[in-house]
């Protein structure tokens, strides 16, 4: 199976890609933590992104397809994989039906407000080793400089800047969206609200998934 979870920047794809990794034991594929390896590495890929991710804007779909069509070949994925962040544009997504043709597919869209967004990426915080995010509305000011789960250091990303967000946002919304209708057409897109905590947005995910996985099934089975 493939998971695809689609939304807008700081609609929870990260945290909740996270947890369904460890619920369905998928590995989570992030186009964009995969960037910004390579740019923190400075590899040819990473210096050529570099500049598209702090202006916000998308980077090549011939870079993002190559590293996607690599990472999917991994052992790791030939269960399944979820897929946070990619595709984000028509010519990606027809790459990706192209690249994993029989793979069946359930793509789940996140669904939060704009001005909901700003306020979540203005506060987001990652941990620089193990980059999980946080929030500086769920910490305080002594605790928001060490990661809960690993001691790693916290940072901003680059791309919160408030100017970046904007723009990430108009993006999302000029050349992303349009893949609802595109997935919509396929029969294969559900949409949660994504507004709620993150565990109930996790629950309104796990319904879907545990349906279409059979997960729910074996669980009454096994009561
Ligand atoms: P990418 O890293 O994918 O960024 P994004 O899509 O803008 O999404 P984010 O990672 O900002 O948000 P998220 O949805 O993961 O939210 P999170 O869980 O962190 O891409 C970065 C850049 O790389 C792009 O701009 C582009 O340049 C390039 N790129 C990547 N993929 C590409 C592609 N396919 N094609 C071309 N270019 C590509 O949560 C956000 C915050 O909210 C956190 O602080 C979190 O703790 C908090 N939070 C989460 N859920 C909740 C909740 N329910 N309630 C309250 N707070 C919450
Ligand atoms: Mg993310």
């Amino acid at each position: 199976m493939r998971v695809v979870l689609f939304g807008g920047p700081g609609s929870g794809k990260g945290t909740q890609g996270d947890l369904v990794s460890e619920r369905y034991g998928l590995p989570r594929i992030s186009t964009g933590d995969l960037l910004r390896e390579a740019v923190k590495t400075g590899t040819p890929l990473g210096r050529r992104a570099e500049v598209f991710i702090k202006a916000g804007e998308l980077v090549s779909d011939e870079i993002v397809e190559e590293m996607i069509r690599e990472r999917i070949e991994a052992e790791d994925c030939r269960e399944g994989y979820i897929l946070d962040g990619f595709p984000r544009t028509i010519p990606q997504a027809e790459a990706l039906a192209r690249m994993d043709a029989t793979r069946p597919e359930i793509v789940i869209g996140i669904e939060v407000r704009s001005e909901i967004l700003v306020g979540r990426l203005s506060g987001r915080l990652v941990c620089s080793a193990c980059q999980t995010a946080t929030n500086t509305s769920v910490r305080t000011p002594a605790n928001d400089v060490v990661c809960n789960l690993c001691g790693g250091r916290l940072e901003r990303r680059t791309d919160d800047a408030p100017e970046v967000i904007r723009q990430r946002i108009k993006v999302y919304q000029e050349q992303t969206e349009p893949l609802k209708a595109y997935y919509l057409r396929k029969c294969v897109y559900r949409e949660v609200d994504g507004e709620g905590t993150i565990d109930e947005t996790f629950r309104r995910i796990t319904l879907i998934l545990d349906a279409v996985l059979g997960r729910g099934e074996e669980r009454r089975i096994q009561r």
